[in-house]
């Protein structure tokens, strides 16, 4: 999605706005774009596509930037008209002089756009956020007071936005504001910064102030000035980013997603550090904050995610379930919020987000915080939006994530569960302590079997490269590995843009088995020991006696698949109740190496963004 970065300060403002944007890049993008405050003028460059290609073109026009003293700069993700030139951020009012970055939506920029027109403004792009530019060009006009005339303006817009303004007669300041959309100020020494999103100033500085909602941000490379909807000045809390500049380096790996499968037995030590260490001790989970009797009579408990959150929120249904013996409706925020939910003040409501930034979710979780649910939040960023509505919060710790496709945030996302599920099996008694303490001792076992799978990738690999060139995959589990399916599929589906489907093995034969040839490889997930294993071996055999290919990923040494199975992807034995968090590792590099296979550029998947903040 997009992303914004302002600076003003004694670095070269030209190559700290390109690193900052660089660092955004992750985020999915489709047009960047520059403006510059230099010797009295404000200078735009914009361009198509990826980020080299500003940078070319600010190398090429690098002559005519004399002075250059402050500026901002902006990726777009297009959501109003289509990636182009005149489409590309910033914006300006007609006279040119006043620039505009956006992300969010306006959603009543119709409306306003008529007005303006109106009063002779001439629109050049499809764009809502033009309408931003002309606004407070129009308020600067009665005032000449840049703040004022951001603020006047922001009363008028409807939806969300995050927006970075600069006016050339106002030579040395940024206005930034924002409501519905992240925005932070990177407080630093005779230089200050003010974006979107953490990675675009962590090289810089790791002090920070979060903005929150009609809050207004003035910076100039000495000052920092932060006021309300009415002008009066607030003093916010300089905080400490928890993020280390390192973290946003490929550390070797050709790509940050091959980066970030192999740190996931760090991640998942991490996520039990201080949590889970005694097999005989109690989870420590002193992070839900409701009381242990109410916890005792829960009987109710919605999660609400999207994308690959979603997946890791099944796998959570099914071990709340299965431990504490808790119903649990699970549900893609973007369907929740049009259900009449029976959600109330008894229901523990959990919202997982890699980001903590997913509009639908934060939709999700406002509407359960009305309707007086408790919320805890899973997630990676406890400095975001949804982290802040959180009645409760677990932390995931997985670091910043930066490829688009999620691994290690999934992995510390489930890890999360297992720790919730023990803990409220505890707190409620209802389970026999032998089982919840084998259960705990597999559990401090899993980085170390990850390991054993990340140690030798050679059978993947080759995999990889046999099943590359076919078009179309099933991925068939049952139970608890449903949701690995259906997350497998995903990651092949963003990487490599081969249509792959998750099924419910038993629902082969009530449809998908039509398709099923020598053009469709099925891959099964079968852990020896659990109650699924043989369901899913016998639809493996109806897949065969179609004739498709199949690869299985399993625990078992039966020598017996051979004669049935393609190719046989192994794990490292486990329960199958905590199957999931390592039959999905092989299944990340299954769609990883058929990316790279296939020359795809992994990391930053065309179409997609790694942080979904419009809904
Ligand atoms: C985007 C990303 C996915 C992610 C989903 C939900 O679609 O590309 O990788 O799973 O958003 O994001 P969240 O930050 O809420 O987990």
């Amino acid at each position: 999605m997009c992303g914004i970065i302002g600076y003003a300060g004694f670095r070269d403002v030209v190559s700290t706005i390109l690193q900052g944007l660089t660092n955004l890049e992750y985020r999915g993008y489709d047009s960047a774009g520059m403006a510059i405050q230099d010797n009295g003028k404000i200078k735009i460059y914009k361009t198509l596509g990826k980020l080299i290609n500003l940078k070319n073109e600010l190398e090429m026009k690098r002559n005519e930037l004399k002075h250059p003293a402050l500026g901002i700069g902006h990726i777009r993700w297009a959501t109003h008209g289509s990636p182009s030139l005149v489409n590309a951020h910033p914006h300006t009012c007609t006279c040119g002089r006043l620039v505009v970055v956006h992300n969010g939506i306006i959603e009543n920029y119709k409306e306003l756009r008529e007005e303006l027109i109106k009063k002779g403004c001439k629109f050049r792009s499809q764009t809502d956020t033009e309408t931003i530019a002309h606004l407070v060009a129009d308020e600067f006009s009665k005032t000449k007071d840049l703040e004022a005339a951001v603020r006047n303006s922001v009363k008028k817009l409807q939806g969300a936005y995050a927006i970075c303004v600069m006016h050339q007669d106002v030579p040395n300041i940024i206005v930034g504001a924002r409501k519905h959309a992240p925005m932070l100020v990177g407080v630093g020494e005779g230089e200050n910064f003010i974006a979107s999103d953490t990675p675009a100033i962590i090289e810089y500085t790791k002090k920070a102030i979060y903005l929150d909602d009609n809050q207004i941000a003035v910076i100039t490379k000495d000052n920092v000035k932060i006021t309300d909807v009415k002008g009066n000045e607030i003093k916010k809390k300089v905080e400490v980013l928890p993020w280390e500049p390192m973290a946003l380096s490929k550390m070797g790996y050709k790509h940050f997603m091959l980066k970030e499968i192999h740190e996931q037995p760090d991640v998942i030590r991490n996520s039990l550090n201080g949590k889970l260490f005694d097999i005989d001790a109690p989870v420590n989970l002193k992070e839900v904050k409701l009381d242990k009797s109410i916890l005792k009579k829960l009987n109710k408990i919605e999660i609400i995610a999207c994308g690959t959150s979603l997946h890791a929120a099944m796998v959570g249904k099914y071990i709340i379930e299965n431990f504490a013996e808790i119903s649990v409706d699970v549900e893609a925020s973007s369907e929740y919020i049009y259900r009449k939910t029976t959600t109330n003040s008894s229901t523990l409501v959990v919202g997982v987000s890699q980001s903590g930034e997913t509009a639908d979710t934060i939709t999700a979780i406002k509407q359960a915080k009305e309707k007086g649910a408790h919320v805890l939040i899973i997630t990676n960023r406890p400095d975001s939006n949804m982290a802040r509505l959180a009645d409760s919060l677990i932390p995931v710790n997985a670091g910043i994530e930066v490829s688009v496709a999620a691994t290690k945030s999934y992995t510390a996302q489930l890890i999360s569960f297992y720790l919730l599920a023990v803990h409220l099996a505890e707190i409620k008694g209802c389970i026999e302590s032998s089982y919840l303490k084998n259960i705990k001792h597999e559990l401090i076992q899993i980085p170390t079997k990850i390991e054993e799978i990340l140690s030798d990738t050679t059978a993947i690999q080759e995999c990889a490269k046999k099943f590359s060139s076919y078009k179309n995959f099933i991925y068939i589990a049952r139970g608890v590995n449903l949701p690995t399916a259906l997350e497998g599929a995903l990651k092949l589906k963003e990487i490599s843009y081969i249509n792959a489907t998750g099924y419910a093995a038993g629902e082969l034969k009530h449809g998908p088995i039509a398709m099923l040839d020598e053009t469709m490889p099925v891959l099964s997930i079968m852990v020896p020991g659990g109650i699924t294993y043989e369901k899913v071996l016998s639809n493996s055999e109806e897949a065969k006696a179609r004739n498709a290919k199949l690869i299985a990923l399993t625990s078992s040494s039966d020598k017996e698949l051979n004669n049935l199975f393609d190719v046989i992807l192994k794990v490292p034995h486990v329960n199958e109740i905590l199957s999931p968090v390592l039959t999905c590792v092989p299944l990340q590099l299954l769609a990883y190496y058929i990316a790279e296979f296939l020359g795809k550029d992994v990391d930053q998947p065309r179409n997609l963004a790694k942080s979904v903040t419009v809904e």
